[in-house]
């Protein structure tokens, strides 16, 4: 971006500044900050210190207090907003955001590049090598030189609005040099990522403030650009990679870059304009061979990097050729990510503790040796039941290997017997409840224990938790360690509690000021109003998940016509198999369950279906499910385009299915489509493609 001659006399008006400020203009001192800032922030070389940046923004600023009519929109005084002035409001992508198809090894990319050089009628192919940085992906667009809007992916066709916090990232550039090269407006993409130094620090405030540490980088940039005042999001040390140029005009006479021919050049033009594109991190390799020995390489070394990477990106390297493969709905067939191999890390089994659920289920819980795998602190690892245990033949002492993939939760991979010492101990379940010391049960077919004391202290709060849940009545600042914290105090006993609440007490407790009770007191009656779906969630009726109970709400008008259904009734809705009428059958063939939905109807919860008509769009009658890992769209987001379309979500497999969609890593519920004839197994390119006709 400068010259090295550039750079001299910078650093020299800088130096000459500092010892006299008067003797500067405004338009000088800015381009001097400029500079500061891109050799902070873009290159990492900083040349002058923190406090003699300091020294400059403030006299700026001063300089700016006292001539309003000076300001100008890239100041660097300007991207620090002075209230919350987010909008986050829906903006639609020039060029929707694609995804990248996934390779895992050698063959995954023999096969991509044999697919390519088909479609390209060539025998070889020169690719670009670059880091798949792990972090939020946004879209930037600069018009006339200066940044105008900068949104998140959304769902790959719209986004939503952040420019404010974007502005926050000092290594974005408000302006770039774009009319000197005749470019009129572009669209970039990149990718939000918090270093590994700024993540440490960040959680070790959040563990000073006794809020729960973020479990990685990447859930901290996604959640830092969402945050709502934008000076909150200055303080998050946030860095951005821009890595692709997706949308440009030339301004009239302008000629197409030279360096906008190749990827590579691309990354060039991104980096002399200011941007911290992969430009260092790059390679540009002529043959296929050469890329896998690249990626085998690199993934040696990724825990070198100062932030996370999931992988390597392979882009062919000329654009002529990109545009020949083109794209499918979802992918573009000229590049495709190389994903590392999930990381693994031995650590000791230290203890073992048993939680009880919701439902009295009695989980084991591996206490570990604190281990660092992937960025992430791991020291407590689910076994989920005794067969677990006894199958990985895993003992209190033992060294164990686990496994982190990805978002994936961490697994306990296996027991090394060979490093056994001889102290170690074999684990044995208990036979009664943990908690309130009910002997256990366990039924022929499960494989898990259970604590069937109605009364037992763990259920009732586990069940409080669940009902308050974002899925459920989602009661906002109602956290577990309140639920917890009422329960002991015996302000809050059982589920109609929660909306009985002595307020009044709950003001005298530590850490409850007058804002935090109104908080809750305006969340708890806002709950009343729920859509009945989340009321019948919310009461955990066994096997009852969020989608069966939308199935369920879809049928009744009141929550207590469920009274009065037979098991066949219930089992002729959609997504209902034996086993769930069953279970609901019998939960409203309770006396005490009909008691409790009976007081919380006394205390003005919505127990009706206020939204029973149907929509009719193109996915009208037929049932879907999604299975896997899906790439482009968040769950959530698919099944509400279905819903939105008149489609319905089912949680099994069964003859009631008409379309399984299948994400990366598919498993059983694809192995049991397959053997279904009728029902239709589709990508989630497939899908994208069915929801738009
Ligand atoms: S290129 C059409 N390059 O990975 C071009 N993406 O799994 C598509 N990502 O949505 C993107 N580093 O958010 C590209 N060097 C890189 C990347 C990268 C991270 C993210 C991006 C994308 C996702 C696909």
């Amino acid at each position: 971006m400068y010259t090295k001659d550039q750079t001299i006399g910078l650093q020299a008006s800088t130096k000459e500044f500092i010892q006299n400020p008067h003797n500067i203009n405004i338009i000088q001192l800015r381009k001097l900050l400029k500079f500061h800032e891109y050799q902070y922030y873009v290159v990492a070389e900083p040349l002058i210190s923190d406090y003699e940046y300091d020294l400059l923004y403030q006299y700026l600023k001063n300089l700016e207090i006292a001539n309003p009519a000076l300001i100008v929109h890239d100041s660097p005084t300007q991207r620090v907003g002075d209230s919350l002035n987010n909008s986050f409001e829906t903006v639609a992508h020039l060029v929707p955001m694609l995804s990248l198809e996934n390779s895992y090894n050698a063959e995954d990319l023999n096969d991509f590049h044999r697919k390519a050089c088909e479609g390209a009628l060539l025998n070889d192919i020169t690719y670009c090598v670059e880091p798949k940085f792990d972090g939020a992906s946004i879209s930037l667009i600069y018009e006339n030189d200066l940044l105008t809007s900068a949104c998140t992916r959304g769902d790959g066709v719209a986004g939503e609005d952040i420019t404010q916090n974007i502005k926050q990232i000092k290594s974005i550039p408000l302006s770039i040099p774009m009319k000197a090269l005749g470019i009129q407006q572009m669209e970039i993409r990149g990718e939000v990522i918090m270093s590994k130094k700024s993540f440490d620090a960040f959680n070790e405030k959040l563990k000073e403030n006794n809020i729960a540490p973020l479990a990685n980088p990447r859930n901290a940039a996604a959640g830092s650009l969402r945050m709502k005042d934008p000076r909150e999001v200055a303080n998050r040390n946030l860095d951005a990679f821009i890595y692709h140029i997706s949308y440009y005009t030339l301004l009239p006479g302008g000629v197409i870059p030279e360096l906008l021919k190749t990827h590579s050049g691309s990354l060039e033009l991104l980096w002399n304009m200011g941007f911290r594109s992969p430009q260092k991190e790059k390679k540009v390799i002529s043959n296929i061979q050469g890329v896998i020995q690249f990626c085998n390489e690199f993934e040696v070394d990724r825990d070198s990097l100062p932030y996370e990477i999931d992988g390597l990106v392979i882009k062919i390297n000329d654009f002529a050729l990109q545009e020949k493969l083109g794209m499918t709905s979802h992918h573009p067939r000229w590049a495709i990510a190389y994903k590392f191999k999930a990381r693994q890390a031995t650590t000791i089994l230290e203890n073992i503790e048993f939680q009880v659920g919701r439902t009295g289920a009695v989980t084991p819980v591996a206490k570990l040796k604190a281990v660092a795998i992937g960025g992430v602190n791991v020291s407590s690892i689910s076994m989920h039941n005794e067969e677990y245990i006894r199958e990985k033949d895993l003992r209190l002492g033992d060294t164990v290997i686990i496994e982190r993939a990805g978002d994936v939760i961490p697994q306990i991979v296996q027991s090394i017997p060979a490093l056994r010492k001889g102290n170690e101990q074999i684990i044995t379940f208990p036979t009664t409840c943990p908690v309130c010391d009910y002997a256990l049960e366990k039924e022929e077919t499960e494989a898990v224990w259970r604590c069937n004391n109605p009364l037992c202290s763990a259920q009732i709060v586990e069940r409080i938790i669940h009902f308050v849940s974002k899925d459920a009545m989602d009661i906002k600042s109602f956290g577990d360690a309140n639920i917890r914290k009422f329960y002991e105090l015996g302000l809050l006993e059982n589920i109609p509690q929660v909306y009985q609440l002595n307020f009044d007490t709950i003001g005298q407790l530590e850490g409850f000021g007058k804002k935090s009770v109104d908080n809750l007191k305006a969340a708890i009656e806002a709950s009343k109003t729920q859509p009945l779906h989340r009321l019948i969630y919310a009461l955990g009726i066994r096997f009852v998940g969020e989608t069966t109970a939308k199935t369920i709400a879809s049928h009744i008008s009141h929550i207590l016509d469920l009274e009065s259904l037979t098991e066949d009734q219930l089992q002729a809705y959609d997504d209902v198999g034996v086993k769930v009428a069953k279970s609901i059958y019998q939960y409203f063939h309770e006396e005490k369950n009909i008691k409790l939905i009976k007081a919380l109807e006394a205390l003005d919860l919505n127990m009706i279906q206020t939204n029973a008509t149907a929509v009719d769009g193109n996915l009208t009658g037929l049932n879907f499910l999604f299975t896997g890992t899906l790439t482009q769209l968040k769950r959530s987001d698919a099944e509400a385009m279905v819903e939105a379309r008149g489609g319905h979500i089912v949680s099994g497999v069964s003859s009631k299915l008409n379309y399984l969609v299948v994400g990366e890593d598919a498993g059983s519920k694809l192995e049991k489509a397959k053997k279904i004839a009728s029902i239709k197994i589709i990508t989630e390119g497939d899908f994208i493609d069915l929801v738009k006709n």
